[in-house]
């Protein structure tokens, strides 16, 4: 094994957002990596986002045509979970859904390697639940991607009660080798970023349901005032207004703490389907 880490070829499961963005950074920085879903569909919508998200890295100038070409070689999509067996690093990046990514995880431990490191997405839900569907919970840990993953460097590193010494330190070398920084965060909701985060965006959500300011301001007050690329309610938008309450419901949950609470308002949008970006519709609407 020539590099650090060990890992010389990745599988991610699950072609969303987060796991087509987490394959493509993984093809980039020179891995082979097989990115699984459920269908044909799926697959072909993976395939359609990571073409374009290369003409957005050639258009910026992050990555020549050359480069694109190598890396696009390197991602085979797939809706066999076979395909996974002979990765040294399996990566979940299932919706987040407990008994969806337990079954995920079952089914991962059975078709690796016995001696592969499995990292779970999650942003919500306990490393130690899922490392218990896996027979050596010991190779089990928290890799937590940002949106667009592509573009954002950090990736935090969840360290559960089983997590073996040897399993951290081949996923910090990896999360280097990406190119992107790791933090180390224990297993406990909300990790480090999600903690600080969640709080901020429940904030602006009561501020615009009690009818305080417009979303526009809201949003002008953080982007314009404190330098964030995107204002809270965009942001909620961006990063999908189901998984942002699903994060913030289990922060409530872990610490039965009304500043986590989701607003009334915020579990109506879901419910009626105003998910943000990804369906045309949230604070904001979309094409
Ligand atoms: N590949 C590589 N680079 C890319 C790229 C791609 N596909 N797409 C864009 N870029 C680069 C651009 O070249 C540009 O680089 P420079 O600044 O060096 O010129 C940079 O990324 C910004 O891109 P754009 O100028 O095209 O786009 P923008 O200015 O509209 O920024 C954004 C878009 C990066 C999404 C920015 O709005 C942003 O950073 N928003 C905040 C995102 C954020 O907070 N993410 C975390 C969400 S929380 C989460 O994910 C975890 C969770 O558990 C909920």
């Amino acid at each position: 094994m020539s590099n650090a880490s060990g890992i010389e070829s990745v599988a991610v499961v699950g072609a969303g957002l987060m796991g087509s963005g987490i394959a493509e950074s993984v093809a980039v920085a020179g891995f082979p990596v097989v990115l699984r879903d459920v269908d044909e569909v799926s697959v072909g919508r993976a395939r359609d986002r990571i073409e374009s998200s290369f003409t957005r890295a050639v258009a910026g100038g992050k990555l020549d045509a050359g480069q694109a070409g190598l890396a696009r070689e390197r991602i085979e999509l797939t809706t066999d979970l076979e395909a996974i067996a002979g990765a040294d690093l399996v990566i979940e990046a299932v919706p987040e859904n407990l008994d969806l990514k337990l079954e995920v995880m079952r089914a991962i431990d059975r078709a690796a390697e016995d001696d592969c490191v499995i990292g779970s997405n999650t942003s919500s839900i306990p490393i130690a639940e899922l490392a218990q569907a896996v027979h050596v919970p010991e190779r089990v840990l928290g890799l937590h991607f940002f949106a667009p993953v592509p573009v954002m460097r950090l990736v935090e590193i969840v360290v559960a009660l089983d997590t073996s010494a040897s399993t951290l330190t081949r996923a910090t070398a990896f999360v280097e080798e990406l190119g992107k920084s790791a933090i180390e965060t224990k297993d406990r909701s909300g990790f480090i970023v999600n903690m600080l985060l969640i709080p901020y965006l429940m904030a602006a959500v009561r501020m615009y349901a009690e009818g305080f300011a417009s979303r526009e301001d809201i949003d002008a007050g953080m982007k314009l005032g404190c330098g964030h690329p995107m204002g809270p309610l965009t942001l909620c938008d961006f990063i999908g207004l189901d998984v942002v309450y699903a994060i913030s419901d289990s922060l409530v949950e872990e610490f039965k703490a009304h500043e986590y609470a989701p607003p009334p308002l915020l579990k109506r949008m879901v419910a009626s389907g105003r998910l943000g970006r990804k369906s045309g519709r949230g604070f904001y609407e979309y094409e």
